[in-house]
């Protein structure tokens, strides 16, 4: 390894020491929070979500999407469960279209209540469901730091404004990841997080009927995207298909199908023919533990966005609505 390459490493690795540091110093993170206030607080999430996905094989990525849009939106704190049904709900945003799985993180939540009450957030809940989604369904168990405080607002809103639509351009997915601290390998590593779960006919009609110039996608594969979502408007939103060829499996195929044009999304697409990502993708594409490493530092600093303090926060007792 030359001289300049390992300088370049060293720099790469203070750089991510000193941006995982600031998220965590700024939002009061750390990775013993519930030592002495719910010990057991990491166990009692593994054993919901394991219960949950033993009876639904696809709840692993509802929880995983979960996460990414709570802290999309205002940062990690829960924001996305409050008041589900009311007006000015997160999930009154278009953009929360196929999110699922809330009913799930409040069961987890009253387990939660009971050995401990008052005591472990609901967005804490909410990024170790996503943890452990990811661990079971074959990925890379990581650590995070916990600690976050839940919002005592929501507004859809900001939903619309800050949640990608599929057909986003590679430059603003960049500047989207960017933006929170993540650097480009890891920007295209949490992307892999469609290595789980589905989409829904709605999400992918566009790229269908109404096809970006620059898009390509494998023909066969477009020919049966075609068959599942047959009229330009969908006429049921019961449909879905899945995001890479093993939607349980946490795993680098999602590199390997956009590689060869079977992405799901324009952005999936995207990244596979971009100059500045499709070195990565076929990194990624080869090489699991890369790409497992990858993604638990993005998943960190995803799940560390914008962290309320203790003062602007609070710990609800009921996810859906605040104290
Ligand atoms: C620019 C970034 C992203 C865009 C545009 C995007 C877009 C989408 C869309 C349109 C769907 C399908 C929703 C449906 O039709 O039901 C989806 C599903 C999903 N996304 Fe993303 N996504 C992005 C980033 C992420 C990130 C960062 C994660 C997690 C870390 C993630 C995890 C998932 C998962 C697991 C699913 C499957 C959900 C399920 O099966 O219910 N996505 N995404
Ligand atoms: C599908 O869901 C979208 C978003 O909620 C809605 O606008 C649309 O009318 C629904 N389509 C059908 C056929 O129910």
């Amino acid at each position: 390894m030359g001289e300049s390459q390992c300088r370049g490493i060293a720099a790469a690795a203070a750089a991510l020491l000193m941006v995982v540091w600031v998220g965590v110093s700024d939002g009061q993170l750390a990775y013993d929070y519930y030592k002495t206030t719910c010990p057991d607080a990491e166990d009692i999430v593994r054993r919901e979500v394991l219960s949950f996905a033993l009876s639904d094989a696809t709840a692993p990525a509802a929880f995983l999407r979960l996460m990414f849009h709570d802290c999309q939106v205002q940062g990690c704190d829960a924001s996305i469960l409050l008041d589900p049904v009311g007006v000015k709900s997160e999930m009154r945003s278009s953009r929360n279209f196929g999110i699922r799985k809330l009913e799930e993180i409040e069961h987890v939540k009253a387990a939660l209540e009971a050995e401990c009450p008052g005591q472990v957030s609901c967005a804490d809940i909410v990024a170790l469901a996503a943890r452990e989604s990811v661990a079971l369904s074959g990925g890379p168990h990581i650590a995070i730091p916990l600690g976050r405080k839940d919002s005592r607002a929501s507004n859809y809103q900001q939903a619309d404004a800050h949640l990608p639509s599929p057909s986003i351009s590679v430059d603003a997915f960049l500047q989207t990841f960017m933006a929170k601290g993540l650097n480009l390998e890891e920007s295209v590593a949490i992307l892999g997080a469609h290595t789980l779960g589905e989409g829904h006919c709605l999400n992918i009609v566009d790229r269908l009927y109404n096809p970006k110039a620059d898009d390509q996608m494998n023909s066969v594969f477009e020919a049966r995207l075609r068959l599942q979502c047959p009229t330009p408007a969908p006429l049921t939103n019961l449909t879905t298909v899945s995001n890479d060829i093993t939607p349980t499996i946490f795993d680098n195929q999602y590199y390997r199908d956009i590689l060869l044009g079977k992405g799901l999304f324009l952005i999936d697409s995207g990244i596979s023919r971009d100059p500045r990502t499709s070195d990565l993708v076929k990194q990624f594409a080869i090489d699991w533990d890369y790409f497992f490493r990858a993604f638990s530092s993005a998943f960190v600093k995803l799940s560390s966005t914008n962290i309320l303090s203790k003062a602007r926060g609070e710990v609800r007792k009921q996810c859906g609505r605040v104290n």
